[in-house]
């Protein structure tokens, strides 16, 4: 496409002039924006670009693989992986309430972030070059959200991933701030960038951490990262990605419910499905998904993952429900 074309051009051009020998580093979440905003500055001053990557622990599954591989082989990105796993779940610990967890990830997210920067921060001055710069990936939309919009950031408190602390001393490079999504995606597209990454729903910063209600621990990830993993095969199976504006699976982790199966009575938990329609995420309805698709995810998840019994459908539009359940 000639204007994406355009598009790449001038903005390689800005960044190598802006940037000139200094270091650049960048926070990727696995979404869509940091993944084409990085690989805009990667196209532009190569190893001058540092990614850093926070494996909090609340991913779905193979999230780290697409990023660590097929992000890194597509682009050649100089990655930093931290994995901050463990701290997350001790500071998660005993925590139920949504807004307490939310500025709990946010929190512990900045500080790991910041951690892997100040490695970085000291390597480069060692080499005489110091990081002065900071990409983001924010879109149009975003600029206009912040500039005073009463978004949903008001009702509940937000957080991007690869988004940052205020405080940090760098100026920043925004090579998205004219974009849309789509255009977002079909410049990803025209980097070479993994489908996987550039055709991803939107998923919320603080992760699985906020689909679980109850107290967020290893093994209830690991319950629900099966479910959604399921979930989200089906639904690509099914052609219906492309309706669906994103399907959040919830964890009801407090909540047991009588079953059978086999011969044997089991008492588990519910799995709750929550495919959503929208333009913006600021309204939605529920999608009407065909009934033999909620079928083959309902009967694969209770085979398929011991601790699950039982799956529901949410049929809330937002308002008054939000898309997330926290
Ligand atoms: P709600 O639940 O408020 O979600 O209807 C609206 C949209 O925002 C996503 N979401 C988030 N995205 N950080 C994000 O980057 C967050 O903290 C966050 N919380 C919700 C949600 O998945 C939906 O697309």
């Amino acid at each position: 496409d000639w204007r994406t074309g355009n598009v790449i051009e001038e903005q390689v051009a800005r960044i190598r002039e802006q940037v000139g020998d200094s270091k650049v580093i960048c926070g990727l979440s696995g979404g869509v924006d940091s993944a084409v905003a990085a690989a805009l500055v990667h196209r532009a001053v190569g190893d001058q670009l540092t990614c850093i990557f926070v494996d909090h622990g609340l991913l779905r599954q193979d999230e780290r693989e697409q990023v660590e591989q097929d992000y890194v082989a597509s682009t050649g990105v100089r990655l930093v992986t931290v994995d901050a796993r463990e701290q997350f779940l001790t500071a998660l610990a005993g925590v139920t309430d949504p807004e307490t967890k939310r500025k709990i990830i946010g929190r512990e997210f900045i500080r790991a972030f910041e951690a892997a920067e100040r490695d970085l921060a000291a390597e480069a001055a060692a080499e005489g070059e110091p990081i002065r710069w900071l990409v983001q990936g924010t879109l149009y939309p975003d600029v206009v959200e912040s500039g005073g919009g009463a978004g949903t950031a008001n009702i509940k408190s937000h957080h991007n991933v690869g988004g940052l602390p205020d405080d940090l001393q760098f100026e920043l490079i925004e090579p998205l701030r004219a974009l849309f999504k789509d255009e977002v995606r079909a410049i990803g597209r025209e980097l070479g960038l993994p489908e996987v990454i550039v055709g991803r729903q939107p998923f919320p910063g603080p992760g699985l951490g906020i689909r679980i209600i109850g107290e967020v621990t290893e093994d209830r990830l690991d319950t629900l990262r099966r479910a959604d993993a399921i979930a989200r095969a089906e639904l690509t199976a099914a052609g219906l990605d492309g309706e669906i504006w994103q399907c959040p699976v919830v964890l009801l982790a407090d909540v047991r419910s009588v079953g059978v199966q086999g011969d044997g009575r089991t008492y588990g938990h519910p799995i709750v499905l929550r495919p959503v329609s929208s333009e913006d995420a600021m309204t939605a309805d529920w999608t009407r998904l065909p009934y033999d698709v909620l079928a083959r995810i309902s009967n694969r998840i209770t085979n398929e993952v011991e601790e699950v019994n039982r799956v529901v459908l949410d049929v809330t539009s937002k308002p008054p429900g939000t898309i997330e359940w926290e």
